[in-house]
């Protein structure tokens, strides 16, 4: 009862977010087709990394954890919905990148005792993120 609570209170938040217009992708059609490119070639490796323990896995569709941030398991589609969702902002401290360079022991990605993301992987977001930060229109 108590985790379908706090599920419901997510997908309330969730819904809060898109019914108020959120959407963080300010990328031309042109620019989000080649990142979306890039990102299947750069960052869906690392993200897939080790199955249901990777990310993707444990924040699939339809797991029972309390999160937001979900994964179809389709990576052009997963990464135009996370670019929407917010998750993809350079510096934001809930965004992936933020997540798992944080040295915040409750905060890192993946959770717990896992190994950390290593640092080339973390490198290539990196410059994937900021590649695609350049190319965002100003508000
Ligand atoms: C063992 C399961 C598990 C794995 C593996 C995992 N996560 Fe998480 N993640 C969670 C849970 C549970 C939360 C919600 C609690 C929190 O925010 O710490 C979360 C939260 C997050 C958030 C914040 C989402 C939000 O709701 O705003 C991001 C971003 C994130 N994870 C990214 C990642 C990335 C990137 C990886 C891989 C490097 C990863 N996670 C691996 C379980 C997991």
């Amino acid at each position: 009862m108590r985790a379908a609570g706090i599920l419901a209170a997510c997908a309330v938040f969730a819904t809060w977010g898109l019914v108020h217009g959120e959407n963080f992708d300010r990328l031309s059609d042109a620019d989000r087709a080649a990142f979306a490119e890039r990102f299947e070639k750069e960052v869906w490796p690392m993200l897939s990394k080790g199955g249901k323990e990777s990310c993707i896995g444990c924040h699939a569709v339809g797991k029972n954890n309390v999160t937001t941030l979900r994964f179809t398991g389709d990576a052009r589609k997963d990464y135009a919905k996370i670019l929407k969702e917010g998750y993809l902002i350079k510096g934001d401290a809930g965004s992936v990148l933020e997540r798992i360079k944080t040295t915040r022991s409750d905060r890192k990605m993946p959770p717990g005792k896992r190994d950390r993301v290593p640092v080339d992987d973390v490198q290539v977001l990196e410059r994937f993120i900021n590649d695609m930060e350049a190319k965002q229109a100003k508000k």
